[in-house]
């Protein structure tokens, strides 16, 4: 028998979830993927390119004309240089940065902190690397950061912390005060930080995404993760990167050449050319606040509770007030007997807290949103 290394994951509840709703032909609200697909520019940039010859390995970080392309962006949107060919790493998906990120830091014994709930890929990439999940979680109701807590978790042997701004599940989207807390927090002890900001380019209300590479001290200290995926609807795909001051970059690349060494070159020339123009990203916020917008609006004709998001595209509803049942019953239940596919948000604590609350994609084309609406107003409780 092989000893796991990782005895307590099994199938995951996206994996259970959208198996679920393809046996029950329910409508698929659970998984994070878009119901629509990319631009056909971008995918017939990438035929072009494969037509072309494109098709042997990338360089190891990356093209360069992507490379150069992510540092424009960067600094167009936010600001902030990047030099391309020494802080800019193309790889293969946020999942592959999140991970190569957290095997070039950790080591044996070293504690993270991580901010639950969480992405489902952080605890086991800092298990894997010997290092320890110290779990701190969100303050509800709106999933800020407890900055009194975080505090108290941090020891001499914190090394590394990881956060996720926008928020997967909770929507919840950084302030300047929160990197302001962080930066102070942090500025006197060794320890690095994970950013994912993968929902980059889905905030609402006049919300504005604060990278954390925005704040000088935190930038030295960054590896900031992106994903193509979310942003173009290329979820598929599996491309993304990592930004980080140089001598931070060359540790991650240290590990990210014996992960996957390169990442689709195809792709790569194709995202080059399409990041040309910036209202194929900027538009983003604005397409899916009408979404969140369409979804809450029939969220109203329900018997659940909620605060809109600020971010991501996902959206917390509660039932506390409706049921004891417990969250991942009732996602089951859902799924079967009213035909609508969610995910339970107890899956994202370690000890699977369960504040009765179901987390929503309405990444969606309109329609199906309408009609998974007009599907939960039936629910009962
Ligand atoms: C918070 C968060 N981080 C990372 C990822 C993974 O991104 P990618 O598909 O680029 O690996 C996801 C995807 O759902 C996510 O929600």
């Amino acid at each position: 028998m092989i000893a796991s290394k990782l005895p307590h994951v099994g199938t995951t509840i996206f994996t259970i979830m959208s198996k679920m709703a393809s046996d029950y032909n329910a409508i698929n609200l659970s998984q994070g993927y878009p119901g629509f697909d990319c631009y056909p520019y971008l995918r017939d940039l990438v035929s072009e390119y494969m037509r072309r010859g494109f098709n042997q390995y990338a360089p190891m970080s990356g093209v360069p004309i992507l490379k150069a392309r992510i540092a424009e962006k960067t600094k167009q949107v936010y600001g902030v240089q990047f030099e391309a060919e020494s802080e800019v790493t193309v790889v293969s998906g946020a999942t592959e940065a999140l991970f190569s990120a957290v095997t070039a830091v950790v080591r044996k014994g070293d504690e993270v902190i991580l901010l639950e709930p969480a992405y489902d890929s952080y605890a086991p990439a800092v298990e894997l690397n010997g290092g320890i999940p110290v779990y701190v979680p969100l303050k509800l109701p709106d999933f800020s950061v407890d900055w009194e807590k975080v505090k108290v978790a941090i020891t001499e042997k914190t090394r590394l912390i990881m956060i996720n701004s926008p928020h997967n599940p909770c929507g919840y989207v950084w302030t300047q005060n929160d990197l302001e807390i962080l930066a102070e927090l942090i500025k006197d002890k060794e320890i690095f930080i994970i950013s994912d900001e993968v929902y980059e380019h889905i905030t609402f209300d006049g919300r504005k995404h604060l990278p954390l590479f925005s704040h000088e001290l935190l930038k030295s200290r960054t590896f900031a993760c992106g994903s193509f995926g979310k942003t173009f609807h290329i979820t598929g795909w599996k491309i993304g990167y990592c930004l980080a001051p140089k001598e931070l970059t060359t540790e991650f690349r240290k590990i990210h050449q014996f992960v996957t060494f390169s990442t689709s070159t195809p792709m790569q020339y194709a995202l080059a050319d399409f990041l040309e123009d910036p209202s194929r990203y900027m538009y983003l916020n604005e397409f899916y606040e009408r979404k969140r917008d369409l979804f809450c609006e029939g969220l109203k004709e329900t018997a659940f509770s909620f605060t809109p998001a600020q971010g991501s595209f996902f959206q917390l509803v509660s039932y506390s007030h409706l049921t004891n049942e417990s969250d991942f019953d009732l996602a089951i239940r859902i799924t079967k007997e009213n035909g609508v596919a969610s995910i339970p948000v107890s899956v994202f604590y370690h000890n699977k807290l369960d504040h009765k609350l179901l987390r929503f994609c309405f990444a969606k084309d309109d329609e199906v949103l309408e009609k998974g609406l007009e599907l939960l107003a039936k629910v009962k409780f």
